[in-house]
């Protein structure tokens, strides 16, 4: 609707009134990001500034603001006016000069690397851009995104930028929630959702441009869509490797012997670009990859940065970048710029509020106002927002952000950053096939993008809380690409399921460790999803279906045969939303802990209790009261539903019915089992507890409702290592139903000194396909 400002000047004055009352009708179920925007709401001084910020709030609280956009301005020309500066914004951007010759280097090729600082206005122009010249005739464009924050943000940038609702002609997908149309020709998604696209249109007929952003970030998800989207529809490349090197690739030359039979001609698409974008400068890797792609590059424009190293090492790098921002704020005039601190997680940016709260309480009112933004992936999306809002005249703001700011959120503003050199990084063992989250020191190529961040605007500083020699010789030059040290069952279930059964000649542009792909093999295999030939099941078949662990998906399959899909699903999503749901005011503890302990009554396991958490909910007509009682967060348990009503519709598609057993304990547990039988574990004399097939000494996580309990044997959901390597969520199981359910992985003598002898007759069998 802001397409047509001449028609809205002339717009009625009464038709205005009367959808402003509709809206107000509508109103009371929204959440507003601010009370203050509510304020202005309310009182009619509503003009075009505070509505973009606010269907920035409401986007970001997930609020459908279809039905607030249809409401009309009562200042029509102000509208234009924001419109029109959106507009001239654009015109700023570093990218902006080079629209012409960009659209001209994607015509000629099919496809092409693109390289440009952060903020020079790859993401939310390149597509639109091509919109405007005319590739969304052919088909949508889809821009990926490693994460769901940034991929939901731009959005709603560009949408604004258009002039059109969220999730008509620009939306954007991401696991859970798909914000798209009918309509949609910019498709902002997770690369994740790109990947499960392939497995529905493994030809991507309905795109035109397949823009793989950010790119030098890595992720799995965006290195198993290069080595796609290369074999798919590069045909080019294909023809000239394989001149190449003739007998290098066998999976090559069987693909190319497909093409000609036929079967697979047309999914070759020598329309579709693609395009590869990445804010680093190295982008000949890229290039090199998909058979030297020209390269584009987008000028920088960077502003010179400050950057400065302490003396020592700091033994506390949280405390010293506290001390540094503060010292920030209070020798550095307000109003010159804002802060940025890298962080490693949400416990770390929460420690970090809290102690910045305090220390400023005490500064009086001479010193300006320290406004504390913290984002991080799990942070409820209408505060994600906040970090976008001006810092107001005279205060400052100071950003805790995890490795989210580093590239994917641009924020306006930033004067200085603070970079303790750590982040959160994910780590597997191949050998026992262990995965964790560790904090590790951060590469130089991340260094420097972090130190990038303040200079954006002005001239800039970066105080890097580790010493010049620790950057110079102690830094990797680049992060290991997410690949190398992940859990790579998902991904070996979803290329088999798309039909690519090589994986040790898959053209990997940095291949994973053999090792880890033979264990996700195994996996695949003791989990029924593959057969002995390494050949897609029936069962791994239905399991791919499910956007979902392989563990978790086998546990739906499995609930099938144990009659209680309508409690699986339910934990299953549970599961999804991670260890959001309980919450735990300081103030509170005691009501907050009994709260929660009323769901483990019996010693159910966690399973159980999640389960008994959203019945519980769904019984009193998913009350938010009754969240609020029970100490739950009840924007998760919305997401649960969410969740679960997804899954709900998948169980449908792979035709498992949806039947319910509340009351037969075993059989839930048998299907938890039937998923997660890899990880059980038998408790220790010492109270410590081994897992079964890579003995490894664990320990039930304190937050489990079986932490004081200890049954002798339990399976539980995953491993956490902080002081120890902890088991979260853990239910008690019977050892003998290790081998009535996984006879090919276990045998009698791993559960042997207990009561195997009492296993009934006939029931040690594998659940066949
Ligand atoms: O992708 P790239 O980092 O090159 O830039 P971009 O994300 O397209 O951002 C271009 C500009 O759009 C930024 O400088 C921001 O000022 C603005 N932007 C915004 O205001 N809000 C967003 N959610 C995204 C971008
Ligand atoms: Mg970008």
């Amino acid at each position: 609707r802001y397409r047509d400002p001449a028609a809205e000047e002339k717009m009625n004055p009464f038709a205005e009134q009367e959808a402003w009352e509709e809206h107000q009708i509508g109103k009371a179920t929204l959440k507003f990001g601010s009370k203050d925007k509510k304020q202005k709401y309310d009182d009619y001084e509503f003009v075009f500034e505070d509505q973009i910020e606010f269907i920035k709030a409401a986007v970001m609280d997930g609020v459908n603001v279809e039905q607030e956009l249809s409401v009309q301005s009562p200042t029509a020309s102000s509208a234009k006016t924001a419109f029109e500066k959106l507009q001239s914004d654009r015109k700023t951007l570093p990218v902006y000069p080079y629209r012409e010759e960009l659209l001209r280097a994607v015509n000629d090729h099919q496809i092409l690397v693109i390289v440009g600082e952060t903020g020079s206005g790859k993401t939310t122009q390149i597509p639109q851009y091509l919109h405007e010249a005319g590739y969304t005739s052919r088909g949508k464009i889809g821009c990926t995104q490693p994460r769901r924050v940034a991929a939901m943000s731009v959005a709603a940038r560009v949408s604004q930028e258009m002039g059109v609702k969220l999730g008509h002609e620009v939306g954007y997908s991401i696991r859970f929630e798909d914000c798209t149309s009918e309509k949609t020709i910019l498709k902002y998604m997770t690369d994740g959702m790109l990947l499960r696209e392939f497995l529905g249109e493994p030809d991507l007929a309905s795109y035109s441009v397949v823009m793989v952003d950010e790119a030098h970030e890595r992720t799995l998800s965006t290195d198993i869509l290069f080595g796609l989207v290369k074999v798919r529809f590069c045909s080019s490349l294909l023809c000239s490797k394989l001149m190449l090197q003739e007998s290098s690739s066998l999976l090559n030359i069987r693909l190319l012997v497909s093409y000609f039979v036929g079967k697979d001609i047309a999914r070759f698409r020598p329309d579709l670009k693609l395009l590869i974008s990445s804010a680093t400068l190295d982008a000949e890797k890229f290039s090199d990859y998909f058979d030297s792609a020209p390269i584009f590059k987008i000028p920088g424009r960077r502003f010179p940065v400050d950057i400065h190293y302490t003396k020592a090492p700091e033994a506390d790098y949280l405390d010293a970048a506290i001390v540094t921002a503060l010292q920030i704020h209070v020798t550095q005039p307000p109003g010159d710029g804002d802060i940025l601190i890298f962080l490693t997680g949400q416990e770390e940016i929460e420690t970090a509020e809290e102690t910045l709260k305090h220390r400023t309480r005490g500064l009086g009112t001479k010193i300006a106002e320290l406004i504390i933004c913290p984002i991080y992936a799990n942070l409820p999306t209408e505060l994600q927002a906040k970090i976008f809002e001006p810092t107001p005249e005279g205060a400052r703001k100071v950003v805790l952000a995890t490795n989210i700011a580093e590239t994917s959120l641009t924020i306006d503003g930033i004067k200085y950053v603070i970079d303790p050199g750590f982040v959160k990084m994910k780590s597997y063992n191949p050998r026992t096939g262990m995965e964790s989250l560790l904090v590790t020191p951060i590469s130089k190529a991340s260094a420097n993008q972090r130190a990038g961040r303040s200079g954006r605007t002005g001239p800039g500083k970066c105080f890097r809380l580790y010493t010049a020699y620790n950057y110079y010789n102690d830094l990797d030059d680049n992060t290991v690409p997410e690949i190398q040290r992940t859990n790579l069952a998902n991904v070996v279930l979803s290329l088999k399921s798309l039909g690519i059964n090589d994986l040790l000649n898959f053209d990997f542009m940095d291949p994973p460790p053999s090792e880890a792909l033979l264990k996700a093999l195994e996996l695949l295999y003791a989990l029924s999803a593959l057969n002995k030939h390494g050949e897609l099941t029936k069962v791994g078949r239905r399991m791919a279906e499910f956007p979902l662990d392989p563990m978790l998906s086998k546990m739906i399959v499995a609930s099938d045969k144990y009659q209680c899909s309508d409690e699986v699903i339910s934990i299953a999503a549970m599961l999804s939303i991670g260890n959001s749901i309980f919450y735990r005011p300081k103030d509170k503890q005691v009501h907050a802990d009994n709260a929660r302990l009323n769901f483990h009554m019996g010693n159910v396991g966690d399973h159980m209790a999640l389960l008994k958490v959203y019945s519980s909910w769904k019984d009193t007509n998913f009350s938010t009261q009754w969240c609020y009682e029970n100490y739950i967060q009840v924007r998760s348990m919305k997401r649960a539903r969410d969740i679960r009503d997804q899954l709900e519709g998948l169980l449908e598609r792979v035709e498992i019915e949806l039947t319910a057993n509340p009351n037969d304990l075993d059989a839930i547990k048998k299907a938890i089992t039937s998923g997660f039988f890899p990880h059980s574990a038998k408790l220790q004399k010492n109270g410590s507890y081994r897992t079964v097939k890579h003995p490894q000494t664990v320990h039930i996580h304190p937050s489990s409702g079986l932490a004081q309990v200890l049954p002798r044997w339990v399976v539980y959901h995953e491993l956490v290592l902080t002081t120890k390597e902890y088991m979260r969520q853990v239910t008690e199981l019977k050892p003998e139903w290790l081998v009535e359910i996984a006879p090919h992985y276990y045998q009698l003598k791993d559960v042997e000194d207990l009561a195997s002898k009492k296993m009934p007759r006939g029931e040690g069998r594998a659940i066949k396909d």
